[in-house]
């Protein structure tokens, strides 16, 4: 048995939590505690960096020790400790991580440095059995890959975003239809009723091969239409349009993905998990199930506390690669980008020259 703790600072959630991990592998959340930067960061309608990192500082200690009591347990009593190392902004990233190796220095524990995407890639394990391997979707406000997962710390992408994650798209439509910031629960709470088939809406790369997603044309199409319209019924039926244009390309290129894993698979062990802040939307979901069943995949996503960004998933990393014999320097160093499959991305960069591209 051991007790991990976690921590997870990489963007505008100040998260710590403790997690049991048996030798059998079963995993227990003790505590998950998540304090969020969103009352500060709404007036200027995103992440602001700067204020992330401060707001991540003044309040990372009285979260430890929050997550530590409601275990009720004391840093002695743990086996490791886990930090987010990237990738993410990295003010915060460094604040988390340098408070994870003040402990295990003082402590004599472990370090165990966390790509911060192997979180999300393994968070459906925190709630059920989910066996290795599996195919994941991975869709949040920084990234949008399809990946198969052998086992913790073997990640292949098979595709990701050309350009704009899911997250991002949700995010800057619901800012151009005025809602507030984080856009995309507002957007799908706005387009409740709402009529999707009003506003033909750009399918990229539907039908096209490979596994990879745009959606930048999207993003754009809506937010011109968006200029337009003062009605309310408008925008509700805006939402709906766009909310729908999304979850049925993630579907398309994920139903591509199913059939060549099912392949490599030799149609044994089919599941399917969809994790990050955009498994959240009950439509996305729905068209995800479906594709599932379509295609003989078990399916399995997060509880919704587990699909935005938290520590527990954090700790259940630094517990699964204690396990396994993967441990970090002590020097670890924070990573504002680090994909989770290096080779693929080294072999086929999204960070092109003279654009920034996604953050994986
Ligand atoms: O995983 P996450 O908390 O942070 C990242 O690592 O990016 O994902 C946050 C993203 C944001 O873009 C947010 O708008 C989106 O997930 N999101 C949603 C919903 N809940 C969160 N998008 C659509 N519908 C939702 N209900
Ligand atoms: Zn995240």
């Amino acid at each position: 048995m051991a007790l991990v703790l976690g921590i997870e600072t990489s963007c505008d959630e100040t998260a710590a939590a403790v997690v049991r991990r048996d030798d059998d592998g079963a995993v227990t959340v003790l505590s998950s505690i998540v304090a969020s930067q969103i009352a500060e960061h709404a007036p200027f309608g995103g992440v602001v960096p700067e204020i992330a990192a401060r707001a991540h500082v003044e309040i990372i200690d009285a979260v430890i020790a929050q997550a530590m009591a409601e275990a009720k347990v004391g840093f002695g009593d743990l086996a490791a400790v886990a930090a987010t190392a990237g990738p993410g902004l990295v003010g915060g990233v460094m604040v988390g991580l340098a408070a994870g190796k003040a402990i295990a220095l003082a402590r004599g524990l472990p370090l165990i440095a966390v790509n911060h995407l192997e979180g999300h890639a393994l968070s459906a394990r925190l709630a059920e059995t989910v066996d290795y391997p599996f195919l994941l979707l991975l869709v949040s406000g920084g990234h949008c890959q399809l990946l198969s997962v052998a086992s913790v710390g073997a990640c292949a992408r098979l595709g990701s975003t050309i350009d704009d994650a899911a997250g991002e798209a949700f995010d800057k439509i619901a800012k151009t239809l005025g809602l507030p910031y984080p856009g995309g629960p507002a957007l799908e709470k706005l387009a409740v009723g709402g009529d999707a088939k009003r506003y033909p809406l750009p399918r990229a790369l539907l039908g096209r091969d490979g596994f990879d997603f745009s959606f930048s044309g999207l993003k754009t199409a809506a937010a011109r239409i968006a200029e337009h319209l003062t009605q309310e019924d408008e925008k509700r039926d805006l939402a709906a349009s766009v909310q729908q244009a999304i979850a049925a390309q993630l579907a398309e290129r994920t139903g591509r993905a199913m059939v060549h894993y099912a392949r490599m698979q030799e149609g044994r062990g089919l599941r399917f998990v969809v994790a990050g802040g955009v498994a959240a939307n009950g439509a996305v979901r729905e068209a995800l199930q479906q594709e599932a069943a379509q295609h003989g995949f078990s399916f399995h996503a997060p509880p919704l506390k587990y699909c935005t960004d938290n520590a527990a998933m954090i700790a259940l990393v630094g517990a699964e690669r204690l396990a396994a014999g993967m441990v970090s320097d002590i020097d670890a160093a924070a990573r504002p980008r680090w994909p989770l499959d290096e080779a693929a991305a080294l072999a086929n960069p999204m960070n092109k020259f003279g654009r920034k591209g996604a953050k994986a």
